[in-house]
């Protein structure tokens, strides 16, 4: 096992972050969880983590020279909504990481792994996306996270931060009893599971006349466990006064209806489905390169296949079915 290091995980409550929280503490770290709960839950922070309620623009009151490094997952993340509430992104994304630097710089904490994301790029020239693809976001959300990514640029080169920006592509999966539960739920595996579980009557296919084997959307699924895997990597990658970013996906393309078919197969349920219009600004296909992760950060993907990334998410939401129940 490595030396135990103390870390502090913003947006620990919330999916991804609970996840790679529960990791960390595999390994034998000392987490602190800071979460304002939000869009989180105080049950999804796992066992063993310390946990702090409050806001990252806060972060000052409690982050001090004893923790090594911050794993930054504190975010909203709902591409719509930033269409008509800009001012909420700038607010929480943008605000909320100038005062977690400032207070990382003050504290002498100098590690950090940020939440990037694939909408950064906008739609693609050419895919797959690496990481020297122009970056033009169509979402305030995306807008919000490629500026902290330029700020996080920026404190690396003047004050010796070491960080890694990971752009996730489309996380899917759960680990155990920690796994997606955003409300409203917008990510495609979620919602076609709500229709298996018969809370939903049919899932929408918004667009079956796309450029792409079967006319869907192709996207990039990559199971939240395999991302967790990446962010330990990362805090082993990183070197001080640089600026790392890398891309998350597992490089391989599934449609629409491929995923649908795949939730048919691993539930054993139907699953109605109807065509709707094309959104706009959904590009045909999204699929990263993950070369640079495997290169810079020793990093594969070890549940690549879809029907894995399925069952795992089916189960977690059984589970909650029974708890609700
Ligand atoms: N889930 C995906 O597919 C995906 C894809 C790309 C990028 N991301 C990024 O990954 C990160 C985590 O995403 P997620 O899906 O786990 O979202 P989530 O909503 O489940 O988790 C975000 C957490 O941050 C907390 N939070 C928000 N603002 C806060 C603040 N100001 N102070 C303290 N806590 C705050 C919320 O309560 C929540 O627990 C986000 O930054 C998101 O932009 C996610």
């Amino acid at each position: 096992m490595t030396k135990p290091e103390k870390y502090l995980v913003t947006g620990g409550a919330g999916y991804v972050g609970s996840v790679v929280a529960a990791h960390l503490l595999e390994r034998g770290h000392h987490v602190t969880v800071l979460d304002d709960l939000s869009t989180g839950f105080r049950e999804g922070v796992p066992a063993g983590a310390e946990f702090v309620e409050g806001r990252i623009q806060d972060a000052a009151r409690w982050l001090d020279g004893s923790y090594d490094g911050v794993l930054h997952f504190a975010a909203f993340s709902q591409v719509g909504e930033s269409v008509g509430k800009p001012e909420k992104y700038w607010e929480n994304n943008v605000g909320g990481t100038m005062a977690l630097l400032a207070a990382m710089r003050t504290a002498g904490v100098r590690k950090l792994v940020f939440s990037s994301t694939a909408a950064t790029y906008g739609e693609p020239a050419t895919v797959p996306i690496t990481e020297t693809a122009p970056t033009a976001p169509t979402s305030p959300y995306g807008a919000s996270k490629l500026a902290v990514d330029h700020m996080i640029t920026g404190e690396c080169a003047a004050h010796g931060l070491a960080a890694v920006s990971l752009r996730y592509f489309n996380v899917a999966g759960a680990y155990g009893a920690l796994g997606e539960r955003h409300e409203p739920e917008s990510h495609l595996i979620p919602l076609v599971l709500q229709v298996a579980l018969g809370r939903r009557e049919a899932i929408s296919v918004y667009g079956d006349d796309y450029p792409t084997p079967d006319g869907t959307c192709v996207r990039d699924y990559i199971h939240v466990a395999d991302l967790a895997e990446a962010h330990l990597l990362a805090l082993d990658a990183m070197t001080a006064g640089d600026h790392l970013i890398c891309n998350l996906g597992n490089g391989n393309g599934f449609s629409v209806r491929e995923v649908i078919e795949t939730v048919r197969e691993v539930t054993g349920h139907p699953v109605p489905e109807v065509t709707a219009p094309r959104r706009p600004g959904d590009p045909a296909v999204l699929v990263a390169s993950a070369e640079a992760a495997r290169d810079r950060l020793g990093w594969t993907p070890s549940r690549p296949d879809l029907a894995e990334v399925v069952a795992d998410a089916w189960a977690f939401a059984r589970h909650r079915q029974e708890e609700n129940a």
